[in-house]
């Protein structure tokens, strides 16, 4: 069958022009004018955007053969773009195989115990009515606990400011998948800068690296395991295998955590009855102790509102495959370099699958909403062989940090501000400040004084 006609577009730029504009909201238009098979253009190359969860389901798995994951390749130096992700199906299989024995859930209890400590050191320093600049605080705080779990490193011996430094990389990358030029091999000025700061991310990594080595042995952190692996060949890991391992980890692992605690903060200072719902659950499942990561399965609500939050704010709010081969879709013939596309941030808002879909409702879930879905509408981790390998990780870090800081502040909006969507790789979140207050009784440990000054 033929593809149906797209949007009308540029003779040049395609529709490059509408997804720089308000990506979002022309991509939820094209599902309600146009249906769940779209063909656009980008850059004289095909895109099919695809909205139909079983177009999905074929994509990533009856036909998941046929499709290679779309890595955006030609945006980027080579040096920039083996490193940020998981590249070609030859390594990223061993990528993620050598990756995934440090995410298993017996490793989770020793990972609750540092999240729970940054937590409270995070809250410990929040000043009473501080303005807090939500999305630096929470990827400082992912990323000093993805640090210190999978590397058993503390950000504060690296030279150089990780956290800003891995920000500006990641904004950079974001822009260049939708600037119209994108020569990536040319010097100029923009590529210089962009090289320039993917080689100061690097040089932190292997002074790290150099420092780790003599000192890997009898070390369980992933870094250290990775240092101390053998190849078939019998021969040690070199640095450049290490760091296609651990980058793409770094930056997968604390980016979309943070994004998706700062839009969860935002929602709950924006509803304060689900905020006071949040809070009875946990005073009534832990009482004046602290949160522990044993206690996941006892706090349902506080998941929920998680949950939510990663269906109305997905921090990954699309994903994409190429087909490497002719192949099919539905009644549709797809050739081999046709990129298809789809989106969790359209999905997750679509009123075929979610009543009331703009609504945040966290009891939505309470009913068993999750399992009478079909497979490919909810998926903030993504799906499939590709599907995230650190979920577990992530919902535990949510749960000790949304149950540490709502019990000891209220979050409010600052009157006048409004926080900005910007969907680069990530779904980032501009300008979104929040006043902390102390609320009269922090968890056990600490009692606070009629000042709002906490006692010991
Ligand atoms: C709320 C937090 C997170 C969200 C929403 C999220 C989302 C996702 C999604 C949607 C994908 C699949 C992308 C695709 O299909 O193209 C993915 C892949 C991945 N995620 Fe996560 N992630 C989160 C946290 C983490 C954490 C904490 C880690 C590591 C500690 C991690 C490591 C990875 C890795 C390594 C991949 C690539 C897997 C592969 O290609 O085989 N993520 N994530």
């Amino acid at each position: 069958m033929q593809w149906p006609a797209g949007p009308p577009k540029h003779l040049i730029l395609g529709h490059l022009r509408e997804l720089r504009r308000d990506r979002l909201a022309f991509l939820s238009r094209l599902s309600s004018e146009y249906g769940d098979f779209v063909p656009l253009q980008m850059r004289r190359r095909d895109v099919i955007f695809i909205n139909d969860p079983s177009y999905i389901e074929a994509m990533v798995f009856h036909r998941a053969g046929d499709y290679s994951k779309n890595n955006l390749s030609d945006f980027f130096q080579p040096a920039v773009r083996r490193l940020l992700l998981f590249e070609d199906a030859s390594s990223w299989l061993d990528q993620r195989r050598l990756a995934q024995p440090a995410l298993r859930p017996d490793r989770m209890p020793a990972y609750a115990e540092i999240m729970i400590k940054s937590a409270q050191g995070m809250c410990d320093a929040w000043r009473e009515t501080e303005v807090i600049d939500v999305a630096t605080a929470m990827r400082r705080f992912t990323l000093d606990i993805l640090a210190r779990s999978l590397f058993d490193l503390d950000l504060a011996e690296m030279a150089g400011d990780a956290p800003a430094i891995f920000d500006a990389i990641l904004e950079d990358v974001g822009a260049r998948a939708f600037s119209s030029v994108y020569l990536s091999f040319l010097p100029t000025g923009s590529n210089r800068r962009s090289l320039a700061r993917f080689k100061q991310g690097e040089k932190m990594l292997d002074a790290l690296l150099a420092k780790r080595r003599p000192d890997a042995e009898g070390r369980r952190d992933l870094l250290s395991v990775l240092m101390l692996n053998r190849g078939e060949d019998g021969e040690l890991m070199d640095a450049d295998a290490i760091k296609l391992v651990v980058v793409p980890l770094m930056f997968a692992g604390h980016e979309t955590t943070a994004m998706a605690l700062a839009w969860t903060l935002y929602l709950l200072a924006g509803n304060p009855e689900v905020a006071d719902k949040l809070r009875a659950e946990l005073e009534t499942v832990l009482g004046s102790r602290p949160v522990t990561g044993n206690d996941l399965r006892a706090l349902p609500y506080t998941g929920a509102v998680f949950h939510e939050s990663l269906r109305l704010y997905p921090p990954i709010w699309g994903f994409g495959r190429q087909a490497i081969r002719d192949t099919e879709l539905g009644p549709y013939p797809i050739p081999a370099g046709t990129t298809l596309f789809a989106s969790q941030w359209v999905l997750h808002r679509d009123s075929r699958y979610f009543a009331d879909p703009l609504r945040f409702d966290p009891d939505r879930w309470s009913n068993g909403l999750a399992a009478q879905l079909p497979r490919c509408v909810f998926m903030p981790f993504g799906v499939g062989p590709r599907r995230c390998i650190g979920s577990t990780f992530a919902v535990l870090e949510a749960v000790i940090a949304l149950a540490t800081i709502c019990r000891r502040f209220d979050l409010e909006p600052v009157a006048g501000s409004e926080p900005r969507l910007e969907p680069l790789i990530t779904l980032r979140v501009k300008g979104l400040r929040l006043i902390a207050r102390r609320r009269p009784h922090g968890a056990k440990g600490e009692t606070v004084s009629a000042m709002g000054e906490r006692d010991a």
